[in-house]
């Protein structure tokens, strides 16, 4: 059996962003091996902007900013087998509970709301019996918890909908990366149905890594910690996700590598799920008498 086939990336085109490291990068050096025409999204001005692996193009793009998802949507090819969303921040706000000199706001922006109108504007490049997998996380979780405010936000029509519900919702998004990742939960559970998805037999799914040894990490010490204190914030994440089960942070190519599964022919059945993808350390929240 040759593998490559059995992928069925060979010669077909994909979308990545958060290319350019950590799992994104993972998932694009497979997909390029596997033989895809790799379309790589760089965060223009962004922490990195090389690749050592042969890809088709780079496109760059902030995320963050309508006006670049626009430009983006355009500059896409068509006949897209599989897109990726690989990109993501951490919240700059001890806790999870201060608005107030938070990036909030963006962490709903590049979290959330690109991928969701990106989606909305390039679904017509995505071939039949495509596949749009997303990266959320571990930390979204407890999205169920939170469906009535993830689909109230989603509900909202447009892009500048969306982002007047944030900014009227302080208390929701003071921990918007939590609640960014919920709602990319939510979305890919309800929509698997929608015509938009199925009528083409597009299959939509997401991935919720555990705790990975990416370029976040150190965001996501330096924030845990109230002061601030990277190592102290890694010591918090580690006494509570890694010691308790002897584990260790997954690299990123045992989040990558799953995703580029995810998003192929071997996949070919699986659509409208979230893959919590972390030892299953959620497991425990639900039902685990071998926890401490
Ligand atoms: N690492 C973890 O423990 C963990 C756990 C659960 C979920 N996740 C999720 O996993 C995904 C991948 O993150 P990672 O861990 O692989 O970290 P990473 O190496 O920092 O990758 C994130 C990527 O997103 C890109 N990006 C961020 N903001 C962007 C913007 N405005 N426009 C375009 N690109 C942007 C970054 O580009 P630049 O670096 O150039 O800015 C980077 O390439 C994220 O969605 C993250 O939330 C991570």
């Amino acid at each position: 059996m040759d593998t490559a086939e059995l992928f069925g990336y060979k010669n077909k085109n994909v979308l990545v962003t958060g290319a350019f490291s950590g799992m994104g990068k993972a998932a694009a050096r497979l997909l390029s091996e596997l033989g895809a025409n790799v379309y790589a999204v760089c965060r223009r001005n962004g922490r990195h902007s090389e690749l050592d692996f042969p890809i088709c193009r780079i496109l760059h793009a902030d995320l963050g900013e309508k006006r670049d998802l626009d430009n983006l949507a355009d500059e896409i090819p068509d006949n897209l087998f599989a897109v990726f969303f690989c990109h993501g921040i951490a919240l700059n706000s001890q806790g999870t509970t201060y608005f107030e000199g938070s990036n909030a706001m963006e962490v709903m922006k590049v979290n959330l709301l690109s991928t969701e109108y990106l989606i909305s504007r390039i679904i017509n490049k995505i071939e039949d019996s495509g596949s749009i997998s997303i990266i959320a996380s571990s930390g979204g979780y407890n999205w169920k918890e939170n469906a009535e405010n993830c689909q109230e936000l989603l509900d909202q029509e447009t892009y500048e909908d969306k982002l007047r519900w944030c900014d009227e919702h302080h208390d929701l998004i003071a921990s918007a990366y939590v609640f960014s990742k919920e709602c990319l939960n939510f979305y890919v559970t309800a929509n698997a149905f929608n015509p938009m998805f199925i009528d083409r037999k597009i299959r939509i799914n997401c991935l919720n890594p555990g705790n990975t040894d990416t370029g976040l990490k150190s965001d996501f010490g330096k924030y845990t910690s109230v002061t601030g204190n990277e190592a102290e914030g890694l010591d918090m994440i580690e006494e509570i996700f890694i010691r308790p089960w002897n584990g260790y942070w997954a690299s990123p190519e045992q989040m990558g590598y799953p995703l580029v599964c995810m998003g192929s022919k071997i996949f070919s059945y699986m659509s409208g799920q979230t893959i919590f993808m972390d030892y299953g350390i959620s497991n425990t929240w639900l039902y685990n008498p071998y926890w401490f």
